[in-house]
């Protein structure tokens, strides 16, 4: 049997998708690094390194933002051009096809301007050789024609930032992760941080909302302020219909659980993977490729997108011979842990 998922669609899921953006600029996105809630060691840190860039008048070094997606990456690529008063300029890895795509974004920047690149990992082999002299020398060779025709130029760049970022740290060449002077790991995000993010946004989107309602809110979205403020989106739909325009804890709760996001977070998606390791694997250990064949979906979403939460909830563990479910997350789910007895026939009764 095969579980149908619907990744697209899914409200609760990390990656952005177009409505998470209103027209043009996202008015949710904080703009300066005192605006923006959470990551402390990430801000204590940028801001001396900013604040000392500007004051020897120099470009700050590159930087590296690794950490699951949606907890605001290229948020602080935006806050770190706008706290240096330069341009930003944003592309992502995939989009960056020929080594001429980036040469053309390269000599395109003024001086102290932040390159921003998304999904770094996924810059092919041949355009992440030309970024090797660009970050270190500020220079490209570039080398036109072919055989007796082939020439080559040397261009000098602006001294700019490159801002990276990438869900998988691990997946960077070593040449390229060692040409950041500045390395940075985003972490999750904790309820009462999403409930600061929470009522802030619904300030700037002109919703009632009571304190117990953003946490509400905060508790269920998976420890990611992109899935909070997309399911403020949501909850604020049904105050319209039920509760007078605000959004209280109770609205909050009935909100959520029509959209079946149960009070940790977990969505039918979740609940469907962790059911398949209980029943056709007694709990684990199963292979990655194994359950993202059952569950019919790939190996780097289970990775980047489904277990960062359930891990740090305690829900899902990673051993060298596959994932398993703990006690945690079989509770949760209603069932009994393998090897525990109980009164009642539970799953792992039946052969
Ligand atoms: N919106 C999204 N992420 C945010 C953050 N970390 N702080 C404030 N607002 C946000």
């Amino acid at each position: 049997m095969a579980f149908e998922f619907d990744f697209e669609n899914r409200i609760s899921s990390p990656e952005e998708i177009p409505s998470d953006a209103a027209e043009g600029d996202n008015p949710l996105r904080p703009k300066a690094l005192n605006e923006y809630i959470g990551q402390e060691k990430v801000k204590e840190n940028l801001s001396v390194f900013i604040e000392s860039a500007k004051g020897r008048k120099e470009t700050l070094d590159h930087v590296l933002l690794y950490g699951p997606p949606g907890l605001g990456k290229t948020t602080l690529a935006g806050i770190i051009a706008n706290e240096l008063g330069v341009n930003l300029r944003i592309t992502s890895g995939p989009a960056i096809e020929k080594p001429g795509d980036l040469a053309a974004l390269l000599t395109n920047l003024s001086y102290g301007d932040v390159l921003f690149i998304d999904e770094i990992h996924r810059l092919n082999y041949t355009t992440e050789e030309i970024l090797y002299p660009s970050m270190e020398d500020y220079a490209i060779d570039i080398i036109t024609g072919k055989g007796q025709m082939a020439s080559s130029y040397h261009i000098t760049l602006p001294h700019f930032t490159l801002v990276g970022a990438t869900t998988r740290a691990g997946q960077l060449s070593a040449p390229l992760r060692d040409r950041f002077g500045v390395i940075l790991r985003l972490e999750l995000y904790t309820p009462e941080e999403l409930a600061q993010i929470v009522s802030r946004s619904a300030k700037i989107l002109d919703i009632e909302i009571a304190p117990d309602g953003a946490l509400e809110i905060a508790s269920r979205s998976r420890g990611t302020p992109r899935i909070a403020n997309r399911l403020l989106r949501r909850v604020r739909d049904f105050a319209h219909v039920f509760s007078n325009n605000v959004i209280t804890c109770e609205t909050a709760r009935i909100a959520l659980d029509r959209l079946e996001i149960d009070e940790l977070g977990l969505d039918a998606n979740d609940r469907r993977m962790l059911e398949a390791i209980i029943k056709f694997y007694k709990g684990g250990p199963v292979g990655l490729e194994t359950l993202a064949a059952v569950i019919g979906e790939e190996t780097v979403t289970i990775e980047d997108v489904y277990e960062p939460y359930l891990m740090q909830i305690g829900f899902l563990t990673r051993t060298p011979r596959g994932r398993c479910i703990t006690m945690e997350g079989c509770r949760h789910l209603g069932y009994d842990f393998p090897g525990v007895v109980s009164s009642s026939p539970t799953l792992f009764d039946l052969k």
